[in-house]
């Protein structure tokens, strides 16, 4: 499984740095950016699924 973030869709809201920050950062301009390969583990999984469904923008994909 792996999270990525759509830059064409974010519009820096932030609620996925706000609520998993282990798993993204924020770049120069305030958008999402994944930390490292995006690679998720069980525990980082339901982090990415709690940042995903808080995404207004609907930017953030988990691939299976
Ligand atoms: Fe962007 Fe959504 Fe995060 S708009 S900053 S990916 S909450």
């Amino acid at each position: 499984m792996k999270v990525s973030i759509d830059a064409e869709r974010c519009q820096g809201h932030g609620r996925c740095f706000s609520l998993a920050p282990g798993l993204f950062d924020f770049d120069d301009l305030g958008n999402g950016v994944v930390i490292g390969d995006g690679v998720l583990s069980d525990e980082t999984l339901e982090l990415a699924r709690l940042a995903q469904a808080n995404c207004p923008e609907h930017a953030i994909f988990i691939e299976e």
